[in-house]
């Protein structure tokens, strides 16, 4: 596999242990959990912050074996980003309201289907 490969892969495994992260607290929240009833908290955290690392990681790895980032970035990429930003707040942020985080569930495949449809598409 060439570079580009392994970075596509640390992108889209990244992606899948992000969703798994964000869906696990959505439940547990949804379910009437707090922060700190939530017994694993400490290793979903972990595993939603490694894979939010993991997903920069691979997407900004493929940008430079694209040659995609010499003179500024392509406008899409901010696009990704504030999708990748949204996807870091909830980790914290589905913890506040279990009305969020019953949101969240749907809104967040929505905002992962949006961000890989930019990715093929590239608009501008
Ligand atoms: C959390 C939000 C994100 C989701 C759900 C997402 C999803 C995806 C998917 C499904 C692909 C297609 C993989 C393929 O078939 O080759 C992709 C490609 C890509 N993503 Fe992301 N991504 C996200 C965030 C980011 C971020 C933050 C960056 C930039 C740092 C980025 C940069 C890229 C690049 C450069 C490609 C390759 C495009 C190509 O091969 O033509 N992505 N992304």
């Amino acid at each position: 596999m060439d570079r580009y490969g392994i970075y596509r892969q640390l992108h889209l495994g990244g992606l899948f242990a992000l969703f798994m992260a964000l869906g696990a607290i959505a439940l547990h929240v949804v379910n009437g959990g707090t922060r700190a009833s939530n017994t694993g908290r400490k290793l979903i955290a972990s595993l939603h912050g490694i894979a939010l690392f993991i997903v920069l990681l691979g997407g900004f790895g493929m940008l430079a074996r694209l040659k995609l980032a010499e003179g500024g970035l392509p406008t899409w990429i901010y696009l990704k980003l504030a999708i990748w930003g949204v996807m870091a707040a909830m980790g914290g942020l589905m913890y506040r309201s279990p009305k969020v985080a019953r949101w969240m569930l749907v809104a967040l495949p929505v905002l992962g289907g949006i961000a890989s449809y930019i990715a093929v598409t590239k608009p501008g």
